[in-house]
């Protein structure tokens, strides 16, 4: 059986898909009540209280852990659950890190997750990291106003990095779960290309079929929208990198294509799949 967390997010979702389909035994874990499919099991439990995971864990094989965005400022520790993981005689951990922790090591929550990939390291059990850059999926940020208004806000218009899908996320998690070649495995996740916003804005218009127009945010406009809904230091931080990528975020990465043997998928192709809701 795999426990697979987060699962009915951007990633959880397709890779929960992904490993019914293999004909594994599944554990879907979240906070919520969620449809999961045909024969995965779902279980309400809370990262934040590892110690609730022990039962959710015993006689699990592997564990896909992925921490949501604000797990480290509420407190939490969780290099606990893969302590719980090892009691409950899990073989196997992948860890959702993120690029930051290479590409940007300061800052409180790259500390704490690159802390985090280093226990896994230590724990004896088998591992892999995936560090993805920035998601396919934060363009539905965009997507009221496009069905509103037919129009995309953001910042910094011009300047664009490698987002990835985070299908591909999920395939790669599901190649690093099943297959012992990936074991000690760190991949460094990006899509095929470096995109703009004003070009995500031309890829959903294509996939609508109508015209969308882009409005440029200062970073002060975008800075309030988002405070709105993350910690403002994490605002300033996603804003630093999307104004201002390093080079290393902007290096189009070969992992994808080295784990799946096929190319990551363009955006073009994640906004086609998602046009529903831009409608
Ligand atoms: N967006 C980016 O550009 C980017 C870039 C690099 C890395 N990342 C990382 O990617 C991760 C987000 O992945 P995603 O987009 O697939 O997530 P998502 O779509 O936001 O979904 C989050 C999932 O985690 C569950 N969850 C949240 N808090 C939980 C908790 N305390 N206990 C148990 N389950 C919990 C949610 O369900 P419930 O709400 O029902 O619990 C949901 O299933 C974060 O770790 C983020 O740091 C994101």
């Amino acid at each position: 059986m795999i426990v697979v967390t987060g699962a009915t997010g951007n990633i959880g979702r397709p890779l929960t898909q992904a490993l019914a389909e293999a004909g594994e035994q599944v554990t879907a874990v979240s906070r919520h009540a969620a449809a999961v499919p045909d024969g995965v099991r779902h279980v309400v439990a809370d990262l934040a209280r590892p110690a609730g995971l022990k039962p959710v864990l015993e006689g699990a094989k592997a564990l896909f852990l992925l921490l949501s965005g604000d797990l480290h400022a509420a407190g939490a520790n969780p290099a606990e659950i893969i302590g719980e993981a090892a009691v409950g005689g899990v073989r196997r951990v992948v860890l959702l890190s993120t690029q930051g922790v290479a590409t940007r090591p300061f800052g409180p929550t790259r500390i704490a997750m690159r802390a985090l990939e280093d226990a896994l390291r230590e724990s004896g059990l088998e591992w892999a990291v995936l560090r993805p850059g920035g998601f396919a999926s934060n363009a539905l940020w965009w997507a009221e106003s496009v069905r509103a208004h037919q129009v995309v806000a953001a910042p910094f218009g011009d300047v664009g990095v490698p987002i990835i899908d985070p299908a591909d996320i999920a395939a790669v998690a599901a190649a690093c779960l099943l297959d012992d070649r990936h074991t000690g495995g760190v991949y460094e996740l990006t899509g095929p290309e470096v995109i703009t916003p004003r070009g995500q804005a031309e890829a959903i218009a294509s996939a609508l079929g109508t015209p969308v127009r882009f409005h440029e945010l200062t970073r002060d406009e975008a800075r309030a929208a988002m405070a709105r809904s993350m910690p403002a230091e994490l605002a300033d931080d996603t804003l630093d990198i999307l104004g201002s990528p390093s080079p290393a975020e902007l290096r189009v990465s070969p992992d994808v294509q080295r784990v799946l043997g096929r190319a990551p998928r363009p955006f073009a192709d994640w906004a086609a799949r998602n046009v529903a809701a831009f409608r």
